[in-house]
């Protein structure tokens, strides 16, 4: 757990990695940190190597730009090589969805299976493009704690809400710990992303998708589109949970994600 690679083009990756098996790399959400991973990789040491960075920006790896989806999928594939990795599953949350999409749109032969956690295919509309703004300006302005208290109610689903306060609070102080210039660049590679719809026919490895059946970011219909698109995906919807799904509901997370990699294990 926590070591730190310095790639190719200079950046410092800081990473946890545990676990034996196939490969898997785990790529957290905006405006989170690998941190948001805990769960999966304090249980997950049996089904496979689990890495899991801090993308560029957030955490404690660097925080210089440039930010797109792009540039931290090409991350992504640096630091792999860097740890002698040539194909991996790569599980993203929400925006490491995005990356996700963005490193089977650039290295596919890299990708030998994809979790689509919480996450869509679409680009961003006028209006949440908008809000990306506004966000923007309260980070400069105000900070990464008025970024997380903005954040969090979407963040979590209502059972959570209802009955988990001190998970709401540790969000709460990850979102708030997020540098504003991973903040203010996460946004705008958000907002520069391609839509990744017209890819989904192309993706032909094994594919999980999962969502919190109360997610209200990345809702369930979402994932719904996505599964109809990827020929032979998997859907699991997770009760009782929101859009940190597998923060939320850990258990029933790892169990459908211990599930799908025990088939490359066992390949
Ligand atoms: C995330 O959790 O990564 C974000 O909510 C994604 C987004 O804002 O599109």
């Amino acid at each position: 757990m926590g070591d730190v690679s310095t790639l190719h083009n200079g950046l410092t990756v800081a990473y946890d990695e545990v676990g034996t098996g196939v490969p898997v790399v785990l790529l957290h959400g905006f405006p989170h940190n690998r941190s948001l991973w805990a769960p999966q990789t304090s249980a997950m040491v049996e089904h496979g190597r689990c890495i899991a960075p801090d993308l560029r920006g957030f955490g404690d790896s660097g925080c210089e730009g440039p930010f797109s989806m792009d540039q931290y999928a090409e991350d992504v594939v640096a630091l792999l090589d860097n740890l002698g990795i040539d194909r991996a599953v790569v599980a993203g949350l929400s925006m490491g969805g995005y990356v996700a999409f963005a490193l089977w749109r650039l290295r596919p032969e890299l990708v030998r299976g994809l979790v689509l956690a919480d996450t869509r295919a679409g680009a961003d509309s006028s209006e949440t493009r908008a809000k990306r703004l506004e966000l923007m300006a309260v980070a400069r302005d105000k900070g990464a704690a008025a970024v997380a208290n903005a954040q969090i109610t979407g963040m979590v689903g209502a059972s959570t809400r209802a009955h988990n306060p001190a998970l709401v609070n540790g969000l709460h102080q990850m979102l708030a710990s997020a540098p504003v210039e991973g903040i203010v660049g996460g946004l705008q590679a958000m907002m520069d992303r391609p839509d990744s719809t017209g890819l989904l026919a192309t993706i032909d490895v094994p594919t999980l998708i999962i969502v919190g059946e109360e997610d209200a970011l990345t809702p369930v219909k979402e994932s719904r589109a996505m599964h109809a698109a990827i020929t032979g995906s998997t859907l699991q919807v997770i009760p009782g949970a929101g859009h940190v799904s597998n923060l939320e509901k850990p258990a029933a997370f790892n169990h459908v994600f211990g599930e799908f990699l025990s088939a490359f294990n066992y390949a």
